[in-house]
């Protein structure tokens, strides 16, 4: 499976992505890594890794479409089957969106449908929830939309802040997202309207 990484911050997800693939626990290459950050830590990770990185600042550009536009160009070079969006801070049109149909997925701190948007974790202690969690899922033209590909849950405890929970969601978010690039990678899945189903 060729693989391709948009972040624009930390990148724990990106590194454990490619952790899995070195381990032999994830069957993909990382042909492309896209940051629209110049200052993302991630895309200093994924140079020193010596990965095909590459800034694509959005302000450099003067439309969503001029900026992804670019992003397409790289794209056709690159050749991913998947895009993995791991903390990309940019809501994707959906003119890009419907030209990898089915091809991007993305992960969320929270158990989708449950606190889409920002600050899930904080969303989920406010609400009271005793279980969250993370979700990765096939991205649709809805944020944080999309048929659901393995989600895990966490314990909401009591003395729990956010950065407590974001914290132990996050260990449970790199697990999850090389299990859900395993079952991509193998093929063997298919989706029956919201349902992505093991094949
Ligand atoms: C993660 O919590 C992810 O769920 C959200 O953004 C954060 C990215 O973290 N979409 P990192 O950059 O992968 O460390």
């Amino acid at each position: 499976m060729r693989l391709a990484v948009f972040l624009s911050g930390r990148g724990s997800n990106f590194a454990a992505i490619h952790q899995a693939i070195a381990e032999k626990r994830l069957h993909a290459e990382i042909v492309a890594v896209i940051s629209n950050r110049a200052d993302a830590p991630g895309i200093a990770r994924a140079r020193q890794l010596g990965l095909p990185a590459h800034v694509i600042d959005n302000r450099d550009s003067a439309s969503r479409e001029a900026h992804e536009q670019r992003i397409a160009e790289v794209l056709r070079e690159a050749r991913p089957d998947f895009i993995a969006l791991a903390g990309y801070m940019r809501l994707l049109s959906a003119t890009f969106i419907a030209s990898y149909r089915n091809r991007i997925v993305n992960i969320h701190p929270s158990l989708l449908p449950a606190f889409p948007g920002v600050d899930a974790q904080a969303q989920a202690i406010a609400h009271g929830v005793k279980i969250s969690g993370c979700t990765v899922h096939f991205v649709d033209e809805l944020l944080d939309s999309g048929p659901i590909i393995v989600q895990h849950a966490v314990e909401v405890l009591d003395d729990d802040t956010a950065e407590t929970l974001s914290a132990r969601i996050l260990e449970q978010e790199h697990e999850a997202y090389v299990e859900a690039l395993q079952i991509l990678s193998t093929g063997r899945f298919r989706i029956e309207g919201r349902r992505v189903l093991q094949t």
